[in-house]
């Protein structure tokens, strides 16, 4: 239904989970201290979206995403790609980093953010 709880202890850092939610792919990525500095050092005046990695990331370990790629809907592939654990869309070649900022490719924007809260340290509410 509309909102989902999610546990999110048994994501290591640096790992990705997907659930499916309304029907598309909802990615949980635990960033590591270093995806969260290259996302955070990134300059944000040199992105094709340009949105600060706080307003995507409020809370730093986590990355909060609809897995599906702004061009053409395709599911990007996790930790990989151009971008310190990032994502690649095999489709036609978009790498999004850690937070899911449209970097190289054809995609036009970044990933989709879902509306979304921490309820505890560990428990996730989305929508
Ligand atoms: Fe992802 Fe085209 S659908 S690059």
């Amino acid at each position: 239904l509309a909102q989902i709880e999610v546990e999110l202890n048994d994501i290591n850092e640096g790992g990705h989970s997907t659930l499916k939610w309304r029907g598309k792919p909802l990615f949980l990525k635990h960033r590591s201290p270093e995806e969260i500095k290259a996302c955070r050092e990134t300059d944000v005046s040199t992105l094709r979206d340009p949105e600060t990695d706080e307003e995507r990331c409020p809370k730093p370990e986590w990355l909060i995403v609809i897995g599906v790629c702004t061009h053409l809907g395709c599911i990007p592939i996790p930790n990989s790609g151009d971008y310190l654990g990032g994502y690649y869309c095999p489709c036609h070649g978009s790498h999004y980093d850690a937070a899911g900022r449209i970097r190289k490719g054809p995609a036009p924007t970044n990933m989709e953010i879902p509306e979304h809260v921490f309820k505890t340290e560990n428990l996730l509410v989305v929508g």
